[in-house]
């Protein structure tokens, strides 16, 4: 049973995920949630507006006293990271905050040959994989019990921006970017926040690393996916980054969910055709 007693605040709740976990989350915890631009939350008593280039996350930290925060922002990077620095000072100074970070596979962008497991030393060759790894590294100084880094490879999911594109250049008749030498793994929305759910509720901590099971060729997937959303006819076009495969999944190992968490990536299909 899920504890009423745990005050969630989520960070980027406008955002497709951050609106996923906030649905998942709501019924159970007191949940309170940022926006940026998405003006559609104002008159949502549980959100305010928070934009990291200009506003003190503190003063809204000591006002909502959250006890799990989630950080799901996006936002130039250099904001971000003052904000995540603001964030890691009051955990620091209030010992019952657990912040949850997601994070990406882009922290192990730099490793071409094999998927990447939780303990794994990150190396990036990416600006996005290196700022990752910076809020990683700072949020890994405070007492282990109160961090949980959710490290995620590329997510889809009917609400995605990617599902989003691919729909809107099939439309518009456009070419669609196929990777033919990347094998990687994939996660979406309902997966992560039925994760992360576990997560709270079991009081977990740690590296976890929330993915398909399975591997899978880029060129393979996005052509079942376009398939699944019910697209006939789309034109791609092949892009060759490298001569060898190159693999940007991560696998659990050491933080494996309970068989209910775990997933292959032809299951988001079956989401895919209900919502098309
Ligand atoms: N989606 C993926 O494939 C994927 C993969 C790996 C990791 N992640 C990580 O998961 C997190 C969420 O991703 P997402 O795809 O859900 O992103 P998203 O849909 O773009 O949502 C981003 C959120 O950040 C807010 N935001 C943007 N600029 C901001 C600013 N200057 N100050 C404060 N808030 C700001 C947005 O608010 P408004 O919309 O109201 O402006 C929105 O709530 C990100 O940290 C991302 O790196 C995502």
């Amino acid at each position: 049973m899920a504890s009423k007693k745990n005050r969630v605040l989520i960070l980027g709740a406008s955002g497709f995920l951050g609106q996923s976990i906030y649905k998942e989350f709501s019924p159970y915890f007191k949940t309170f949630g940022t926006y940026c631009s998405n003006e559609k939350f104002k008159k949502n008593n549980q959100f305010f507006k928070y934009d990291c280039e200009c506003d003190d996350i503190v003063e809204h930290l000591e006002r909502i006293n959250p006890d799990v925060i989630i950080s799901a922002l996006r936002g130039e990077f250099s904001y971000q990271l003052v904000a995540h620095q603001h964030l890691f000072q009051y955990a620091k100074m209030h010992n019952h905050v657990k912040i949850i970070f997601l994070s990406s596979s882009n922290v192990f962008d730099a490793y071409s040959k094999y998927p990447s497991y939780e303990n794994d030393t990150t190396l990036s060759n990416s600006i996005y994989g290196h700022f990752k790894i910076r809020v990683e590294q700072q949020l890994l100084k405070l007492p282990k019990k109160q961090v949980v880094i959710m490290r995620l490879p590329m997510v889809f999911g009917v609400q995605s921006t990617r599902v989003k594109e691919l729909r809107a250049l099939h439309e518009l008749d456009e070419f669609i970017e196929l990777f033919p030498n990347l094998v990687m793994n994939v996660s979406w929305d309902t997966k992560i926040t039925q994760h992360l759910h576990y997560v709270v509720n079991r009081n977990k901590y740690g590296i976890f690393h929330c993915a398909s099971t399975d591997l899978v060729h880029h060129e393979d997937f996005i052509k079942d996916l376009i398939r699944a959303m019910g697209l006939k006819h789309s034109k791609y076009k092949f892009v060759y980054t490298t001569n060898d495969e190159r693999y940007l999944a991560v696998m659990p190992k050491y933080n494996t969910p309970p068989k209910h968490l775990l997933f292959e990536s032809n299951s988001l299909f079956q989401e895919i055709k209900r919502a098309y």
